[in-house]
């Protein structure tokens, strides 16, 4: 698979890297379309063009914002819209957004004329760190979170962390929780603060996980701690009408995975204390009951690492060893959706 180039902060901006990129000869016959929802319309998108010369005459193609856009039949009519407006081989989809812009873009991009060239421009930290790179695109169905996708990475990232300060503070610890999971599977210290040093910190590790496992076969599942609980989390917190913001999610996901690290592979109740307090700073740890624990399995059974009908999660031997694969049972599962909040 071929590897994207990625901007990481710098001396020089990211942004104005990525303006000296685009006037190279290979985007010479480039045709631009920008993806983004209202909120990067009004708040990234002045910065974007206004810095990046070759993007001043791209259309723009608006999106529903969060979950919702990650949809055939948005795909279906953005692959429409591009159809219209004579989009061929040369055009080169600019994703301006969080996760959800970038999963969709690249599914869009992998499938468009079978494929054409896209570039992620993050905007929320949980882009930065984790959905824009590694190539991984995808569209919900059934209301299960990325059922359908392509490996198809982007050519460019462009981590730009300006971008951070048009989000809402709640957005931006949301995404410190993925980072959080990234110092705990990689044993970099734990650090609350959000630099351009701690985000590249983060963006390095993943794009090394990918480079060694680029289609997911072994190691890059690492990157999945918290979330086989988390996805579930996240999805009946929609259901129940409090949504839960994803890092959010992956927080809670978190805890339950280091609980029961805790009691399968001996992880300290020292480490599991620590995150736990640290993750409910940040989001209430949910009070289920038996009946929740049983939708909240429903949404695990569809987790596409599972094997052989067991639910397979990611746990942590002690910081920095995750140990990926672990079957786990459902009456333990169900258990720890009960005590976590206790
Ligand atoms: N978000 C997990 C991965 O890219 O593998």
């Amino acid at each position: 698979m071929q590897s994207s180039r990625v901007l990481l902060p710098g001396k020089v901006s990211a942004l104005s890297r990525l303006n000296r990129i685009l006037k190279g000869p290979q985007y010479a016959d480039a045709k631009y379309f920008i993806l983004l929802d209202s909120n990067c319309f009004t708040h990234c998108l002045p910065t974007l063009v206004s810095r990046v010369e070759a993007l001043q005459k791209a259309e723009f193609l608006e999106l529903p914002e969060r979950e919702e856009c990650k949809d055939l039949e948005i795909a279906s009519q953005v692959w429409q819209t591009l159809m219209e407006s004579g989009a061929d081989r040369n055009t080169v989809l600019v994703n301006l957004g969080g996760g959800c812009i970038s999963d969709l873009g690249g599914f869009v991009a992998a499938g468009y004329k079978r494929g054409i060239r896209y570039i992620n421009v993050p905007t929320t930290l949980i882009g930065m760190v984790d959905a824009a790179i590694g190539g991984k695109t995808a569209v919900n169905v059934g209301g299960v979170k990325n059922q359908v996708g392509f490996f198809y990475p982007p050519e460019v990232v462009c981590i730009e962390p300006s971008f951070l300060a048009t989000l809402p503070d709640r957005e931006v610890q949301s995404g410190w929780l993925e980072m959080l999971k990234v110092q705990l599977i990689s044993g970099m210290p734990m650090d609350t603060n959000i630099s351009e040093q701690t985000i590249s910190d983060c963006v390095q590790f993943k794009m090394d996980v990918v480079k060694s496992d680029p289609k997911d076969h072994g190691i890059r599942r690492i990157l999945n701690f918290g979330h086989t609980f988390g996805h579930a989390v996240e999805a009946y917190s929609h259901r129940l009408g409090h949504p839960l913001l994803h890092g959010e999610a992956v927080g809670v996901g978190m805890v339950c995975a280091l609980f029961l690290s805790m009691h399968k592979l001996g992880l300290s109740e020292t480490l599991y204390q620590q995150v736990r307090k640290v993750v409910s700073d940040h989001v209430m740890l949910p009070k289920y009951t038996l009946r929740d624990t049983e939708t909240l399995l429903e949404y695990m059974r569809q987790d596409k690492k599972n094997e052989n009908g067991e639910i397979c999660c990611v746990l942590l031997q002690e910081f920095g060893v995750p140990v990926i694969d672990v079957a786990v049972p459902e009456v333990e599962i169900r258990d720890c959706f009960l005590k976590i909040a206790k």
